[in-house]
């Protein structure tokens, strides 16, 4: 895994904005796989802004999101297909048709995982997933103790989710107890990932996934699997990180060897 460590959140969402970027320059029709929470908000205010003032064309892109609570629609104000329309999709010209998002409320949600797996396989495969991690090392809503090879499920989400995800909401009790979410193995198909990671809180999470074991027990560790991901972690959430003189002079580095990639 590359790791890229940086100052704060604003910088973390610079530096994910600039790849997003140059892969939608690069591949105008790109399939992007996105994530709701905190950690990417800052990209996607980017992602808006080149829109509005640079005229990125989201016309030929494709999104699918990882995640959406069971029972809620997406007129929930809490769903993520809210939080993505009020946060992304609203502001910028992607077709409303193009933007995938799981349901919710669909019926039986088994069949509906099965066709969300489809639907991305149909639209040739993820080529740059978004992801942020969650304190328990979990990416999209799968939990320690996840299959590796996990596709599209319903999944329960841990206390400590709920306990995170409950300043959404009006207290814990509101927090939906399970949701779809795209398995550890269908985020590994993407051809590449970029996983966002800022704040103390995400420390431990983050050491694990990048210089721990490779184990279910830390979902996010299956990412050292992948072949193409870089992590951008700010000051804070790579307080754990043994090897962070390396990342930094790795990525100072990398400027030298950039035009003969
Ligand atoms: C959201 C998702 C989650 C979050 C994670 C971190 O779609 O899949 O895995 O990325 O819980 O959340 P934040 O960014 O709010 O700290």
């Amino acid at each position: 895994m590359d790791v890229i460590l940086v100052r704060d959140y604003e910088e973390m969402s610079a530096r994910a904005a600039e790849i997003v970027i140059a892969a939608l320059r690069q591949k105008p029709d790109a399939v992007l796989g996105l994530a709701t929470g905190s950690s990417p908000e800052g990209l996607y205010a980017r992602l808006i802004d080149a829109h509005t003032n640079d005229g990125l064309d989201f016309a030929p892109v494709v999104t699918f999101n990882l995640d959406e609570y069971v029972g809620l629609g997406p007129d929930h104000p809490q769903s993520y297909r809210a939080f993505m329309n009020d946060r992304l999709f609203d502001h910028i010209n992607v077709k409303p048709q193009n933007t995938h998002v799981p349901d919710g409320l669909a019926q039986p949600l088994r069949a509906h995982c099965a066709a969300y797996e489809e639907a991305i396989r149909q639209a040739g495969g993820i080529d740059l997933q978004v992801l942020g991690i969650g304190r328990d090392g979990h990416i999209g809503f799968n939990e320690p103790g996840t299959s590796l090879g996990s596709r599209t499920h319903v999944a329960a989400l841990a206390p400590e989710t709920i306990e995170d995800n409950a300043r959404y909401f009006a207290g814990p009790e509101e927090v939906p107890r399970f949701a779809v979410t795209m398995g550890i193995a269908s985020i590994l198909d993407a051809r590449r990932c970029i996983l966002l990671a800022g704040g103390a809180g995400k420390a431990e999470a983050v050491a694990a996934a990048i210089e721990g074991p490779l184990t279910s027990q830390v979902p996010a560790s299956a990412l050292q699997m992948h072949p193409d991901t870089v992590a951008i972690v700010d000051e804070a959430a790579a307080a754990r990180l043994r090897r962070a003189d390396f990342y930094r002079w790795q990525d100072r580095n990398r400027s030298q060897i950039l035009d003969r990639l």
